[in-house]
């Protein structure tokens, strides 16, 4: 455990960075310079996708609610969208990098806004997604990456490295202790936290 966190952070530092790293570096493999759109990046997932490629020095934009725009900024984000007032898929900008961290787009939206060799990472996706992940965007020079993170040893040493340089912190929602964990599912059934919610067992 990094020295510096609190128990508390340190449970919720796996799932959204070992998430993040495994679709950002290992099947993105972002490079320094490249624009990545970032949505739904208050969640667990986003928030350390946020941080993330920014440390690995890409231009980030978050898109969140204007509730979250000050916590994104905070994260790193160079830019923020309001996804009710602003639909990124219809601007005139283009990206390297759309990672959907919410479940909130496909391949046929992001088309338009992918540069070429740009990638469309679908860290949530269902069954039709997946396979047609397969050939999706191959005929513009783009890739469309969906299925499970597996959550192994070197993502998670990187995540800690990260987290003892001070480049990644996890975002906490809410603690709940055990007793309470009906609550806790609630919240995060809710679709609102921001980060994560922590169960606290003593
Ligand atoms: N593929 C894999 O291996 C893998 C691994 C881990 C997680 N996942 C999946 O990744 C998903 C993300 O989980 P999470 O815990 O990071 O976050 P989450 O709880 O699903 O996201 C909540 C956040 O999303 C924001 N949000 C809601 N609707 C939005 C929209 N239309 N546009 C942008 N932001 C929106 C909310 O902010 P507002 O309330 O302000 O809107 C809230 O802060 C889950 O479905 C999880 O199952 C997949």
């Amino acid at each position: 455990m990094p020295e510096g966190l609190s128990w508390e952070e340190a449970a919720a530092l796996p799932f959204g960075a070992c998430t993040a790293l495994h679709y950002l570096r290992r099947e993105a493999r972002l490079q320094p310079g490249e624009r990545v759109l970032i949505l739904g990046a208050s969640g667990a997932v986003g928030a350390a996708a946020v941080q993330i490629a920014s440390h690995d020095g890409a231009e980030v934009t978050a898109v969140c609610s204007a509730a979250n725009a000050a916590l994104a900024r905070e994260l790193g984000a160079k830019e923020v969208l309001d996804y009710n007032t602003h639909d990124f898929t219809r601007g005139s900008e283009t990206v390297d990098v759309v990672m959907d961290c919410i479940g909130g787009t496909d391949y046929a939206r992001c088309a338009r806004v992918l540069r070429p060799g740009g990638r469309l990472l679908r860290v949530v996706c269902g069954l039709g997604g997946l396979v047609a992940a397969l050939w999706q965007g191959r005929l513009s020079g783009h890739r469309v990456i969906a299925g499970v993170s597996p959550g192994n040893l070197e993502d998670l040493s990187a995540a800690l490295d990260l987290a003892r340089e001070g480049a990644l912190r996890p975002v906490i929602d809410a603690t709940f202790p055990l007793a309470r964990v009906a609550e806790a599912h609630a919240r995060v059934d809710s679709g609102r936290k921001r980060g994560s919610v922590v169960l606290a067992m003593a």
